[in-house]
């Protein structure tokens, strides 16, 4: 199957980007023709630093490689280095109704947190993405639960360019976690761990021992002692469960299990061993890929030519279709 997926080179990525997307990137990468991108047309539709934008791609490309994503096996590339991403976006541009793009929960979030910044571009923002997936005749888009909404409208437009202009394209299908799939905030655990807000909300994936050991600590918990997944009671004994039953691959009942007569002080400590070990091999794996940066440029370099030639071919059939 054609498997592609991205995330944006913007913040620090967290434990939320590595359990619900890239453990699945890693499943999948075994038996499919996978293509992981490094969006950075996505990252730039709000404010953001012009100076360290490079720096932000070669360390998220650097994150894909520390997880164990293999250039052997999948193709890693950055989104502006295959311009046809572009191309597609304009065409899709001219069926895609101003309505479908107002209605996305995630414009209403961000221009709500940016309100005097609100660029086309923030707006058009799930046309690239359906570009970037409709290009290379996507079948699966591994994701988080927040983007299975932007999945769901490339479907769409890709349904709608079919009828209009001819089989162009294949309809691609969410794939999402059953569990996992929106990892909460540690500080406010009924609202998604994000890049952008406070540091201590969140796990980073290069977090020191003794960062994760704070931040677990001071994690908001629940009224009650018991450690019970009950997301609507409980969300921040539910999301730390959730966590620990993703890192160790078990299921929710046997890591309640786990913890049956414990108290949410044993639970925490227990879960921040184990995040420290866990992570150690990022942050080991991190500072040696930063030792070769020419190796990670040569990887998106030749990622970037394999994605184009079928870009290339997608877009020829696209122009065709169109009468360009
Ligand atoms: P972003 O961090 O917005 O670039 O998102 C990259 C990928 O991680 C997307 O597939 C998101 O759906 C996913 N993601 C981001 N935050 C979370 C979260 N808190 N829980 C689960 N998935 C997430
Ligand atoms: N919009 C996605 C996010 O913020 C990133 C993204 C861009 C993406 N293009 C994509 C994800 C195509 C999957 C497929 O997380």
């Amino acid at each position: 199957m054609k498997i592609f997926s991205g995330i944006q080179p913007s913040g620090e990525l967290h434990i939320g980007n590595y359990l619900a997307v890239i453990t699945q990137w890693l499943d999948l990468q075994e038996k499919n023709d996978c293509i992981f991108c490094v969006v950075d047309w996505h990252a730039i539709t709000v404010p953001y630093n012009s100076s360290i934008l490079q720096q932000k791609i070669k360390e998220v490309a650097a994150i894909y490689l520390a997880s164990g994503i293999d250039p052997e096996k999948s193709t890693i590339f950055t989104q502006s280095a295959v311009k046809e991403h572009v191309e597609l976006a304009w065409l899709l541009n001219t069926i895609t109704p101003v309505g479908d793009l107002q209605r996305m929960t995630q414009f209403k979030e961000k221009s709500a947190k940016h309100a005097k910044n609100i660029c086309a571009g923030l707006l058009n923002y799930p046309v690239l993405m359906a570009a970037d997936i409709l290009l290379y005749q996507t079948e699966v888009v591994p994701v988080g639960q927040d983007q299975k909404q932007h999945v769901e409208l490339a479907r769409e437009i890709a349904r709608r360019f079919n009828a209009r202009f001819g089989e162009t394209f294949i309809l691609p299908k969410v794939q999402i976690m059953k569990i996992g799939a929106k990892i909460m905030s540690l500080t406010e655990p009924t609202k998604k761990m994000s890049k952008s807000d406070p540091d201590q909300s969140r796990i980073s994936l290069f977090d020191t021992p003794e960062q994760i050991k704070k931040k677990i600590a001071s994690s908001t918990t629940d009224s009650g002692h018991e450690i019970k997944y009950n997301p609507e009671e409980k969300p921040g004994i539910s999301n730390l469960l959730t966590i620990y039953s993703l890192l160790m691959e078990k299921t929710i009942k046997d890591a309640e299990k786990d913890f049956a007569n414990a108290s949410y002080q044993t639970f925490k400590q227990r879960l921040s061993e184990l995040l420290v070990e866990k992570l150690t091999p990022f942050r080991e794996k991190k500072t040696e890929l930063a030792q070769s940066p020419e190796r990670i440029e040569k990887i998106l370099k030749a990622g970037a030519e394999k994605a184009g030639i079928q870009a290339q071919a997608t877009m020829a059939k696209v122009r065709q279709a169109m009468g360009l």
